[in-house]
Parts: C-alpha cells; sequence; structure tokens
C-alpha cells in the first residue's frame, strides 16, 4: 500500500477547460470551487486527498457494479454457511459467483494469497486462507471477507457469521463489531477530518471492555484494491485526511475481545492471530463520501 500524498497544490486548469476529474464537464462547471476550498484547507496544513483518489459519477455508478457482485456474494454465504462445510466450500462458491459476473477475485493472487477470499474464524483477526482441511463447527464466529474486481473497478466488504448456538460473549463481540461501523459512519461527512471517524470507534470499542487492532486498518478503495488514504480506527480525533465528496474508502475495525496485540502466522505468512487467544471480530463496510454524507457502496 502506498502512503505518500501530495500536500502541493495540483495543476492548475483553465475555467474552460476539461475538469481533471474526467466528467467532459468544462472546469469552472465542474470541480473549480470545490479546488478553491480545497486550496484553502491546503494552506490552513490540512491533508488533502489527492486528485488521482477521487471518484467522479460515472466512476462510482461502475464501483457500484461491482459491489453488487460482492454483496450478492456475502449474501449467498449467508444463506449457506453451517456447520461441517469447510472454508474451502466458502472460496468455491465465491469463485463460482465471480465468475458467473464476469468479474475477478482481488485477493486471489495479490501480494501472493493464494485464495479468492479471507475466512477467519474466532482467534484468526483476519486473512485467514480457505483450506479444505478447515471445517466449520457449531459455536464458531467466521469473517468472510470478499473484494471484487469488475471490468478494473474495486469493492471490498465483509460481514460475521455465527454458525449455530454461538456463546453470548462472542455474540456481544460479534454484535459490538457490527455497531463500532454505524458509529464511525456518522463522522463521514465531507470536509471533516478522517480521525473523527477512527477516535470514535475506538472509543467505542473501549467502551465496551474490547480493544482494536492497532497495525492493520482500512484503505481507499475503487480505482485500486488498496489506495490512499490509510484509515486507522486507534488516532486521535482531528487528525488524517480531510473528506471530501467523491473519496471513497473502507470501514473495517478489527475488535478483540482481548487486547489489542496479533502476529502472523510463520507457517503461511499470512493468517493474523490474537495474540493472547481470544476471539476477533470484524465487519467492513465500504462508503462513497457525497455532497451531504456518505452513501455505502458494499456492505
Ligand atoms: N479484504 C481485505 C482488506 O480489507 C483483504 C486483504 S488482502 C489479502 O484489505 F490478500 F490479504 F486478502
Ligand atoms: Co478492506
Amino acid at each position: 500500500m502506498e502512503h505518500a500524498f501530495t500536500m502541493e497544490p495540483e495543476a492548475k486548469i483553465g475555467r474552460n477547460d476539461d475538469c481533471w476529474c474526467g466528467s467532459g464537464k468544462k472546469y469552472k462547471k465542474c470541480h473549480c470551487d470545490f479546488d478553491a476550498r480545497l486550496d484553502e484547507y491546503r494552506r490552513r496544513r490540512f491533508l488533502v486527498p489527492p486528485r488521482r483518489i477521487l471518484k467522479n459519477p460515472d466512476q462510482i455508478a461502475k464501483i457500484r457494479e461491482s459491489a453488487k457482485i460482492n454483496i450478492e456474494i456475502l449474501d449467498y454465504i449467508g444463506a449457506h454457511i453451517k456447520a461441517g462445510i469447510t472454508t474451502q466450500e466458502i472460496d468455491d462458491w465465491v469463485c463460482d459467483i465471480t465468475k458467473r459476473h464476469g468479474a475477478v477475485a482481488a485477493t486471489l493472487n495479490y501480494e501472493g494469497f493464494p485464495k479468492s477470499v479471507c475466512t477467519s474464524i474466532n482467534n484468526v483477526v483476519c486473512h485467514g486462507i480457505p483450506s479444505k482441511d478447515v471445517v466449520l463447527k457449531e459455536g464458531d464466529i467466521v469473517n468472510v471477507d470478499a473484494s471484487t474486481i469488475l471490468n478494473g473497478f474495486f469493492s471490498d466488504s465483509s460481514r460475521m457469521y455465527c454458525i449455530g448456538e454461538v456463546s453470548a460473549d462472542k455474540k456481544r463481540l460479534v454484535e459490538v463489531a457490527r455497531q463500532s461501523l454505524d458509529v464511525g459512519l456518522q463522522y463521514v461527512q465531507p470536509w471533516r477530518k478522517i480521525g473523527d471517524m477512527g477516535a470514535a470507534i475506538n472509543a467505542f470499542v473501549m467502551e465496551n471492555g474490547y480493544s482494536v487492532v492497532r497495525q492493520i486498518g482500512g484503505h481507499g478503495v475503487g480505482f485500486e484494491f488498496h489506495e490512499d488514504p490509510w484509515v486507522s480506527y486507534v488516532c486521535p480525533k482531528d487528525t488524517g485526511m480531510l473528506m471530501v465528496p467523491g473519496m471513497m474508502f473502507t470501514i473495517e475495525p478489527m475488535i478483540n475481545m482481548g487486547n489489542w496485540e496479533i502476529y502472523i502466522s510463520e507457517e503461511d505468512g499470512w493468517t493474523v492471530y490474537t495474540e493472547d487467544g481470544t476471539p476477533s471480530a470484524q465487519w467492513e463496510v465500504q462508503v462513497l463520501v457525497t455532497e451531504d454524507g456518505y452513501e455505502i457502496i458494499s456492505y
């Protein structure tokens, strides 16, 4: 993932030239006032988003098409997941649905990741690799993280699934993780800093006696699988990138029942575990910043 963003002003454009966003409109009728506002924030030392991560309405429409498939995948899993199946079977479902729509799973071969979806059970925090040797059993909590590329546009979201009867403490963990997205979404507003969202999530999770993983966070998404900004859920408020209309990113805090420490499996180089062995839960939403708030793109 790339972390460098420009704080330099971007190329100046004539008022009657085509807008940089690719809308086909004249600059003065499109992002001219927007850029003036951004320049003002830049002068005040706000971290403002670079043009290359902002989406125009046509691009947003294409990302929504990608997300439709991603949502269909997660819905299908919700209807069919149960004790006794293997996580490889989940991967097979994802492959089938993705292929049927002429799409590609973004995780497949991503930095060497071998499968089309991540399946993370109980004390696995994220990046669990589907396997024919891993059988779901009653009482498990499972995160399935799907990401789809359609015509070059990316969607990414994940949900938790409870297998049969789950203990009350695990159920509560899953529910708090889900509610933490609602808490975060309330802070997704244009011209506000993204750290306000992350800080609100961390406060909510701590009030509930859990902890948020610090080393892994969310990311910009749409043109690429992972683009700027990096999204933390343990940051102070009034920090981070200014949210503006056309920005798109994920909210995907990983919530541990115990402490936030994690480690990566030495065996497969991917699977992330809680250090203390307690369960972990995560839901992921892909969100677009709009003129007056946000739009959920994939969930
Ligand atoms: N969907 C995960 C994310 O939110 C995927 C991580 S990349 C993987 O970023 F290859 F590890 F799956
Ligand atoms: Co993601």
